[in-house]
């Protein structure tokens, strides 16, 4: 785990978009003044309105790309709905994307467990405090709420709240792209072959 917090696997010949994705990132780590592991999230709503925002990846690895939310949030209950979403990074500093989509799994419960548990005690205290996505009457109301679960959990660890945990989009294409002299950008596509490899296609920018 790096300074984002993030756990990343190791990777054979087939996993060579993840494996490249890695090199990005670590590049974007290097060269990003902040949050190289900030991406867009976007999901879809009941009925078929798209949704974006931003969220932080917390893992990836041949699995797939992993963050953590609140399930009871717009994005949660969307994607618990229509068990899909789609990401976008962009990094300014290297003038770079890459793109995936595909179906969403659950992480396990171990696994958000020991997540949750590397957290800093006061985001653990805001994970109970907020009813994310919910309206707000006002500040205090959210103040207070922060006070009433520190004294609550003022010994001991913190629970992960039931409705707390992580996603796993499995990609079925990873797209990268690559800033080149007058718009002339480099794009590489990589689509799950049915083997369990990966089919590469260049595309015109
Ligand atoms: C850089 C950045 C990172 C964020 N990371 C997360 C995250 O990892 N998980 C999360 O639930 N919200 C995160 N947020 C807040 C979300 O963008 C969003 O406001 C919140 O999750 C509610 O979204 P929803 O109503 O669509 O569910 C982040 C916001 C920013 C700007």
């Amino acid at each position: 785990m790096g300074e984002t917090g993030l756990t990343s696997g190791d990777f054979t010949e087939r996993d060579e978009p993840f494996r490249l994705f890695g090199e990005w990132l670590a590049d974007a780590t290097a060269h990003e003044p902040n949050d190289p592991n900030a991406v867009a999230l976007a999901t879809v709503d009941e009925d078929g309105l798209p949704n974006v925002r931003m969220v932080l990846l917390k893992g990836f690895d041949a699995a797939g790309f992993v963050f953590y939310t609140n399930f009871e949030s717009a994005k949660g209950r969307e994607i618990l709905g229509q068990r899909k979403a789609a990401m976008c990074f962009h990094w300014k500093s290297l003038r770079r994307q890459v793109r995936l989509r595909g179906p969403v799994e659950i992480v396990a419960d171990s696994e958000a467990d020991a997540y949750f548990a590397s957290r800093p005690r006061g985001s653990r205290i805001g994970a109970w405090a907020s009813k994310q996505s919910r309206p707000l009457e006002g500040r205090f109301a959210l103040e207070r709420a922060v006070a009433e679960y520190t004294a609550r959990h003022a010994i001991g660890e913190i629970p992960r709240p039931p409705y707390w945990s992580g996603f796993r989009i499995v990609p079925e294409t990873i797209e990268f792209w690559h800033d080149r002299p007058f718009r002339l950008h480099d794009r590489m596509v990589f689509s799950r072959g049915d083997g369990g490899g990966w089919n590469k296609t260049r595309l015109f920018p």
